[in-house]
């Protein structure tokens, strides 16, 4: 059974379906810690409703991202994961911290990658007047939300969508795929092969 460690940085969501799923049996694993960055978010409060341990690291308490980040790792590698998910985790990561967990982790980014990695994606696609949006899964690499896509979902952007209306109808969508491709990862159907993501033992093609 694979174990899950989850960080966020908010709400959490993405955290609750993930945790739904391995209350529900869809996912073949257990999470066995949910860390924030910033101590006091809901996600928090989410995980310990579940009986999962809560812990915060906050970033706001070192003096460097390295520090952070070995107090990260530290945390994360007390409960040896075989998986990291990135759930609404909003801090940039270095390549050595993502060394560390290559081919281990996954992020859900609201966009359709390779379009609009970084912040603010709703109001991008908004003054750009795509017609389409959406959310992507992918492995994380050193390159911000550039690593390998898993899987995306798309809706149509509508006259009278703004940007709450478009956050709404990303985190429907994210509800059902993030648990999705970590019950993948979970039952060893997805992997990370020569810099690509592996499902079915097929290479992943995007584009
Ligand atoms: C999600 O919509 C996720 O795609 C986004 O943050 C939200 C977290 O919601 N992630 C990013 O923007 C990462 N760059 P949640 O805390 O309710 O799961």
């Amino acid at each position: 059974m694979s174990n899950i460690v989850v960080l966020i940085s908010g709400n959490g969501s993405n955290l609750q379906a993930i945790i739904d799923s391995v209350q529900n049996g869809a996912i073949d694993g257990c999470v066995s810690a949910v860390i924030s960055n910033k101590p006091d978010v809901y996600g928090l409060e989410r995980a310990e409703k579940a009986g999962i341990p809560a812990i915060a690291v906050d970033h706001s308490q070192f003096s460097s991202r390295s520090d952070f980040e070995q107090a990260l790792i530290q945390t994360i590698d007390q409960y040896q994961p075989n998986l990291v998910v990135l759930a609404g985790f909003m801090r940039i990561l270095s390549s050595e911290f993502v060394q560390h967990y290559l081919g281990t982790m996954l992020n859900i980014h609201p966009s359709l990658l390779p379009k609009y990695p970084g912040l603010n994606t709703h109001k991008r696609v908004l003054e750009n007047g795509d017609k389409e949006h959406g959310t992507s899964v992918h492995f994380v690499t050193a390159e911000l939300d550039g690593g390998p896509i898993i899987a995306q979902r798309s809706f149509h952007v509508t006259a009278d969508d703004n940007e709450e209306s478009l956050q709404k109808k990303i985190q429907q969508q994210e509800h059902k795929l993030y648990p999705e491709v970590v019950s993948w990862f979970c039952s060893g159907r997805l992997q990370f092969k020569d810099g690509k993501a592996w499902l079915d033992q097929q290479p992943v093609s995007i584009l």
